[in-house]
């Protein structure tokens, strides 16, 4: 049985290609079109998958859609209809966009796809990312915890997952409703600090950790924390209803005081420990909300973890949705429990739930094709690029083609060895150089793991400054993050094993021991702990391989390993991307499937 799950219209738009309940596929939009967190109908995702694997639509058996299209427009309806005429805008503006385009996402899939009707099914958006986490998990029964900004109407949810007779079975527990939304308190704050919601919710949780937990209280009060479901937002401190204006209203800059100035830069150094920092009174201000509305965020979360354990009984908690991307909250979660598994998927945020949807429909209609070993179990089932003809183009560079680039050509050699290429790869980075790695499908979700990466030397923090400054782009309070070899966790970590073990896909924070931090510094945030990144052998050679060399020169089988995409872009799609970039800024070399190209001045 061959299913395709589709999710689109919000952000991310996602499919995901399963057959017999195995995800061949799983392509977001923004790799094939160069548009971050691209929300369009996924037409080059579709067809990518489609033509790889030589089927027309006419060979899918199923179709699936994250959300209910009439479900959410009533909450659309609701909410801008509650304070008319003061929603005037909202009113009219959603109103127009739902009866142009996304009330008849379903009839729109159905023709593009030539589906008929009863062969697509669609689900509630949180129950689509429930599912995307139980499926995904390999559990045979778990807690199923799903919270981001808001899906069709809720905002947290709580399910039990199951089998039965060979089926999935997902039961809804409780569902709190928007506009109760932690998620959407923590977008209106990332907006408050100077980010883009839906986008710098990252760099708020990274700004954190220089601030202290000042305003904990005022939190505590505005969320309602314990009261109610757990939490009860207090809406006069936001505009969740009134979507055209700020996020945060009068009342909330009266409390806090002015958000940040677009001139103001945030001058805040992860390179130097938390005592080192030098900053004005305003930006440690900011921090101090960004600390303390994370604090607040990991006691709600530590109160619906609570909450679902209990009610379900279980020792494993599969959590998906937006929130999950909040990697200082998961290690808190685990860290406390000792017992728990816990399953994030790879991409837990929207993109995510065109697997889960796709998975379930495969599981439920085929009960003998499908296993629950089919779980996914690695990230690299995302688009392979077909260009890496790229690499003949460079013959045909003259010097002057580099003009102003600062170097006059490159060096192109091909290895047949992964080992000899993983060794080059090794030297260069020993020696300070900043390596792009593209090589096999990449990664589903928003972490580079190896196939979409940017290396450098973990314990060179000058370097570290450079990458940031003049090929990432980046603010210097976001930390980079560390890939080790899983064989190197125990010496180099302080945390825990259990919070270790989990701690393989940049998806927990963990501290490094003191008497290794300052030979890997440059991976380090400022309160010494990364997004740690473990590789076994099988998992990916090239990265493995790597990573042996670096202990031998170095001493630490580590490498400071970033996403491969320059600010306001998504992790390249293309080798044509990948070499563009390797161009323009100041890159080294690039491995280009099993190419090494190199710079020379
Ligand atoms: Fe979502």
């Amino acid at each position: 049985m061959r299913v395709l799950g589709v999710s689109y219209g919000y952000h991310d738009s996602a499919v995901s290609l399963v057959e017999n309940g195995r995800v061949l596929e799983y392509v977001t939009e923004e790799r094939m079109t160069n548009i971050k967190h691209d929300a369009s109908y996924p037409h080059f995702a579709i067809n990518y998958c489609l033509k790889k694997h030589g089927l027309s639509p006419r060979d899918l058996d199923h179709v699936t859609f994250h959300e209910d299209p009439y479900h959410k427009f009533s909450r659309v309806f609701c909410a801008s209809t509650s304070r008319y005429p003061w929603t005037y805008l909202e009113f009219t503006e959603s109103i127009k966009e739902w009866f142009k385009r996304k009330l008849w996402a379903l009839g729109h899939l159905q023709k593009e796809l030539q589906v008929p009707e009863g062969r697509i099914s669609y689900f509630s958006h949180h129950f689509s990312h429930a599912l995307t986490a139980f499926m995904g998990s390999g559990f045979e029964e778990s807690a199923i915890l799903v919270m981001d900004a808001v899906g069709d109407w809720s905002c947290s949810s709580m399910y039990k997952g199951f089998w039965k007779d060979g089926a999935p079975q997902i039961q809804t527990l409780r569902e709190v409703p928007f506009p109760n939304s932690v998620g959407l308190v923590y977008s209106a704050i990332t907006a408050y600090l100077g980010f883009n919601p839906n986008d710098g919710e990252c760099s708020t949780m990274a700004l954190s950790s220089f601030g202290n937990p000042k305003y904990v209280a005022d939190f505590r009060e505005i969320l309602g924390v314990g009261q109610g479901d757990g939490y009860q937002v207090d809406q006069s401190y936001f505009n969740f209803i009134r979507f055209y204006k700020k996020p945060y209203t009068k009342k909330f800059e009266q409390r806090f005081g002015p958000p940040k100035l677009k001139s103001m830069k945030y001058g805040f150094d992860c390179l130097l420990n938390f005592d080192q920092q030098s900053v004005s009174d305003d930006e440690q201000r900011l921090a101090d909300i960004a600390c303390s509305l994370q604090t607040v965020f990991e006691e709600i979360l530590e109160l619906f973890v609570e909450k679902v354990l209990q009610e379900t009984g279980s020792r494993n908690l599969a959590y998906a949705g937006g929130c999950a991307l909040n990697c200082k909250a998961n290690s808190k979660v685990l860290s406390k429990r000792p017992q728990l598994q816990m399953y994030i998927p790879f991409d837990p945020g929207d993109g995510g739930t065109s697997m889960g949807t796709a998975q379930f429909v495969a599981a439920t209609e085929n009960r003998q094709g499908f296993q629950l070993s089919n779980h996914v179990q690695l990230p690299y089932i995302g688009s392979d690029s077909s260009d890496h003809h790229v690499v003949d183009m460079i013959d045909c560079f003259s010097p002057e083609s580099f003009r102003n680039h600062q170097f006059s050509h490159f060096r192109k050699k091909s290895f047949s060895e992964l080992e000899d290429l993983a060794k080059e790869i090794a030297h260069q980075i020993a020696n300070q150089q900043i390596v792009g790695l593209y090589q096999g499908r990449s990664e589903a979700g928003p972490r580079a793991l190896g196939n979409r990466s940017i290396l450098i030397h973990p314990g060179q923090v000058d370097l570290a400054r450079k990458l940031s400054r003049e090929v990432k782009e980046r603010s210097s309070f976001r930390p980079y993050a560390l890939t080790v070899l899983a064989s190197e966790a125990e010496r180099i970590f302080e945390s825990d094993s259990h919070l270790t073990r989990h701690a393989k896909w940049m998806q927990y924070v963990v501290k490094v021991k003191p008497e290794h931090s300052a030979a890997l510094r440059a991976g380090l945030h400022c309160d010494l702990t990364t997004r740690a990144h473990l590789v076994e052998p099988s998992e990916n050679p090239l990265l493995y391989f790597i990573l042996l060399e670096m202990k031998k020169l170095t001493g630490y089988g580590a490498v400071i390993n970033t996403s491969f995409n320059g600010s306001g872009y998504p992790i390249v799609g293309s080798a044509s991307q990948a070499l563009s970039m390797l161009t323009r800024t100041s890159m080294n070399s690039l491995v280009l499937g099993t190419t090494l190209l190199e710079k020379i001045p």
